[in-house]
């Protein structure tokens, strides 16, 4: 395990209802381009890898699909056995899962690749337990981040955030790729998989700021753990930051209208 993996089992741990309650519904937006990415319908056999609460299970159940979903985190693998009651939930880890050569009719990871210490060992992995023709799909989310994606990042770094040594910001750089159409189409193509194709999907993401800011304040994702490893004062000093900037994003009703952009790839395996 990379340290970047180390420190994103501590991110995840016991924070699957406060994702849930934030980020989720962010990350809800691409389930369908996705699903269709990947070719999902009635009696596909699915798996979704890094299901978190189980959002892009339930939608394939909902499509009619066979499904079976995993993820690291026990608070996750609760909250998706709940989502989506009738996928096979279990525990897997990228990059190595329990499943034989193929198993599976599609593959498909939301917002999973930007979590792992060595992307293209994870990707090679979803390949390998895909059958042939089968789709992989994959959504990450681009560099540089879209606005509303920007938020938190200069919060944080207005507020004089400092990144501790072990909190690594991202995979060691000989393991890395571009964050752009580019470099994960190219990503796909080099783990072997053909037609491989990568688009930007555009949205604005709406919450309250109490909402917004919740994640972070639980200590969700990478910013989270950020402003969690911050003194006292320098978190009431981020939290001024973002009450402030975000009021270039809040709109007549009071609620946040954050722009964002991530890349959704996917391909054929031959
Ligand atoms: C941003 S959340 C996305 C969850 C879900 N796919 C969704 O659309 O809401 C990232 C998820 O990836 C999981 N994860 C992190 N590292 C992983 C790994 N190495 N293998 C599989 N899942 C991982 C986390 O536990 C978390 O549930």
């Amino acid at each position: 395990m990379t340290e970047f993996d180390e420190s994103e089992r501590l991110i995840w741990a016991g924070r699957g209802e406060a994702y849930a309650a934030s980020f989720a519904k962010l990350c809800a937006y691409p389930v369908a381009h996705l699903l269709d990415a990947a070719g999902v319908g009635a009696g596909t056999c699915l798996l979704d890898v890094g299901t978190g609460p189980g959002t892009v299970a339930a939608a394939a159940l909902a499509r009619g699909a066979r499904v079976t979903a995993v993820d690291p985190e026990p608070s996750m693998l609760t909250l998706a056995a709940r989502t989506a009651p009738e996928a096979e939930v279990r525990a897997a880890t990228l990059p190595e899962l329990p499943f034989e050569n193929g198993e599976f009719g599609a593959v498909v990871a939301n917002f999973v690749l930007n979590h792992v210490g060595r992307p293209r060992a994870a990707l090679a992995e979803l390949c390998r337990v895909v059958r042939p023709g089968g789709r992989v799909a994959v959504t990450i989310w681009a560099k540089p981040p879209a606005p509303g994606q920007a938020l938190l990042g200069r919060a944080l770094a207005a507020g004089g955030a400092v990144r501790p040594p072990y909190l690594p910001a991202g995979p060691d750089p000989d393991e890395d790729f571009p964050r752009d159409e580019a470099g994960l189409g190219t990503l796909l193509a080099a783990a072997g998989l053909t037609d491989a194709a990568c688009a930007t999907l555009r949205w604005d993401h709406r919450a309250s700021p109490e909402e917004w800011w919740s994640a972070p304040a639980a200590g969700v994702a990478g910013s989270g753990r950020l402003v969690r490893a911050q003194t006292p004062g320098v978190r009431a000093g981020i939290k001024r930051h973002f009450d402030m900037l975000s009021k270039e994003f809040t709109d007549p009703d009071g609620l946040l209208r954050l722009p964002h952009a991530a890349l959704l790839a996917h391909g054929r395996r031959r």
